[in-house]
């Protein structure tokens, strides 16, 4: 088949390489001259793993091109998927200006379709909301007379694990009306799910738009809920390890997602449940499970500034509290195996100490340069995970890339002044911890208080 992709942002370019992996003809489209240049190099402005592979794979074999201009490709095309930002605006909605440019230009662009070609498909991809696909059919259908149809097309991809999502689908869900845009679809997802044996999900396009911000807004509350069961835990003696493995067990529950952390962030979860809380309010149907979700998540983004506080005695009203002392922190992603930092937690936790006068060396596998973007020498960048902790009072953990899971804790207590761990993702167990001699709190777990070490 031959595929429109238009953005060559996250979703777009994992789209367009996944969509050349299962041997359809893609051209990619993007305004940005420069970006579409690197792109037609190999090379990807994004980071994702397995992505650059792809990308140069099908480049090289044809079956991939980039171009700043849709006329291009639309005549010959069988589906046109729209990819570019929704930003969320004030008011927490998604902003649709993008989404509707590029639906003006399809219009305008379809007068170079044959007469009697077959419906092109415009796939809305971008997370859009509900009631999107209606406005997008009216925006083309205020430009053209040739046949189209606009159809939801939700992505639940990843970061970090993007490429793997789209080639091993739990589920494709198509919001349609005619069996020729659900036959085109499946002719584009049916190899991945071959691979998968995923499930295929047809259904009105109002329901596949709501579904994708229903799985979001559920996994944010999944885990803002085992976030408070885990500082309970805390109070009342009990350990959140055995309590997730327990209610994961109930098949009603799963235990997928029951990681308690310090905050869930990314570029997904904060908007979109800004934006289901818009939704709702817009139809008078108060999201009330959201908004606490919301609540509870900033909450938990101080989890670990509180325990630091708490720990050094941390008094209100006293300015610089915690001047004269050093805080290592590993982890500035939003999560391992991605550089994306909006929404970071660590963020947060750097602001509050920095706040309180304390110094802050900072490490990341990815995150460092766009934390230098964005807060420049508020902290110390560190090369090493070890070398940040040189000389400081603590060590904070924000991130669980597993390299700082089989770190050398023998070699990082000898770095630090006293060995002392805050850790927001539990990468160690605490009794392991104790029997090294380490002052340990985690989340959700018994903290240890290292007796046998001086401070
Ligand atoms: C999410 C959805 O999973 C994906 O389907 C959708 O398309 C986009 O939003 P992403 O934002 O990449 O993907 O990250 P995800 O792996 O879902 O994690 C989101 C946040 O939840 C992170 O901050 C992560 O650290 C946190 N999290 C996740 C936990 O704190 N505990 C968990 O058990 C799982």
């Amino acid at each position: 088949m031959q595929v429109l992709v238009i953005g060559s942002g996250y979703v777009g370019l994992v789209a367009a390489a996944c969509f050349a992996e299962a041997g359809h003809r893609i051209l990619g489209v993007d305004v940005d001259t420069a970006k579409v240049a690197t792109l037609s190099r190999g090379e990807s402005p994004i980071f994702e793993p397995g992505l650059d592979d792809l990308l140069r794979k099908h480049l090289a074999s044809g079956a991939l091109r980039f171009t700043t201009d849709l006329r291009e490709g639309i005549a010959t095309a069988d589906a046109a998927f729209i990819c570019v930002g929704t930003p969320q605006s004030e008011d927490g909605s998604a902003d649709m200006k993008y989404v509707l440019a590029v639906a003006g230009q399809i219009g305008q662009a379809m007068a170079l379709r044959p007469m009697e070609a077959k419906p092109l498909i415009v796939v809305d991809k971008s997370t859009v909301p509900v009631g999107t696909a209606a406005q997008v059919h009216a925006e083309i259908a205020a430009h053209t007379d040739r046949a189209f149809e606009v159809v939801s097309n939700p992505e639940f991809l990843r970061e970090g694990s993007a490429i793997k999502d789209f080639l091993e689908p739990d589920r494709v869900v198509v919001g349609c009306r005619t069996d020729h845009a659900e036959t085109v679809m499946k002719g584009l997802y049916q190899p991945f799910l071959d691979r998968s044996g995923g499930k295929w999900f047809r259904m009105d396009p109002p329901s596949a738009e709501l579904t994708k911000y229903a799985a979001n807004a559920m996994l944010a509350l999944r885990i803002s809920f085992i976030n408070e069961i885990a500082n309970l835990a805390e109070s009342v003696g009990a350990d959140v390890d055995h309590v997730k493995v327990a209610i994961g067990a109930d098949h009603r529950i799963g235990p997928a997602f029951l990681n308690p952390g310090p905050g869930f962030g990314g570029s997904c979860f904060p908007k979109d449940l800004q934006a289901l809380l818009k939704v709702g309010r817009e139809h008078g149907q108060p999201m009330m499970t959201l908004a606490t979700t919301v609540e509870a998540n900033r909450h938990q983004k101080q989890v670990l500034l509180r325990k630091v506080k708490a720990h050094f005695g941390v008094k209100a009203g006293v300015p610089g509290p915690l001047k004269g002392r050093r805080f290592a922190l590993w982890g500035l992603a939003f999560k391992a195996d991605t550089d994306d930092i909006r929404e970071s937690m660590a963020l947060e936790l750097i602001d509050g100490l920095v706040t309180m006068g304390a110094e802050v060396v900072v490490h990341d596998f990815a995150a460092m340069d766009a934390v230098k973007a964005k807060i420049g020498t508020k902290v110390r960048y560190a090369e090493t995970p070890l070398a940040a902790c040189e000389g400081a009072d603590a060590l904070l953990i924000a991130t669980e890339w597993s390299q700082y899971r089989h770190a050398d804790l023998d070699a990082v207590a000898k770095a630090l002044k006293a060995p002392r761990m805050f850790d927001g993702r539990n990468l160690f167990r605490p009794e392991a911890m104790e029997a090294k001699g380490w002052i340990y709190q985690s989340l959700g777990r018994r903290s240890v208080d290292g007796a046998t070490v001086k401070a």
